[in-house]
């Protein structure tokens, strides 16, 4: 199952997500969370400690390669799982896409 929560700034995205998360995992589902907000803070809902979140490792920006063909991915989930991935509480297997630390030319 993909499950993708989006919705108004606000609204409750980061705090559902974190539980059905831990929910699920706690059921026995292998819950793979991805947060991919610029403003990343599903970890604290999953129970990373506050000290870690701002080190927390965030894809590799060689991760999209584009080709003739169009744009493929360089690495398999489980390779940038093994690089990216870390642990949150109830077995959830957190990403952080991105942490931006300050704007740039996007
Ligand atoms: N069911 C709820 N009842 C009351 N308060 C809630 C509920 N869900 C979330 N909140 C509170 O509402 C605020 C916003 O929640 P949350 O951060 O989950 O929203 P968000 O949609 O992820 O926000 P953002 O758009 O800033 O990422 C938080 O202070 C959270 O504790
Ligand atoms: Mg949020």
């Amino acid at each position: 199952m993909n499950l993708a929560i989006v919705g108004k700034g606000g609204s409750g995205k980061t705090s559902i997500s974190g539980t059905m998360a831990r929910l699920l995992s706690r059921r026995g589902h292998r819950v793979l969370a991805i947060d991919g907000d610029p403003n990343p803070n599903l970890a604290l809902t999953l129970g990373v400690p506050a000290e870690r979140i701002d080190t927390l490792p965030t894809l590799p920006r060689d991760l999209l390669e584009r080709t003739p063909e169009g744009t493929r991915f360089t690495k398999t989930v489980d390779e940038v799982c093994a690089s990216c991935a870390v642990e949150g509480k109830d077995g959830v297997t957190l990403i952080v896409m991105a942490n931006p630390k300050k704007a740039g030319t996007g």
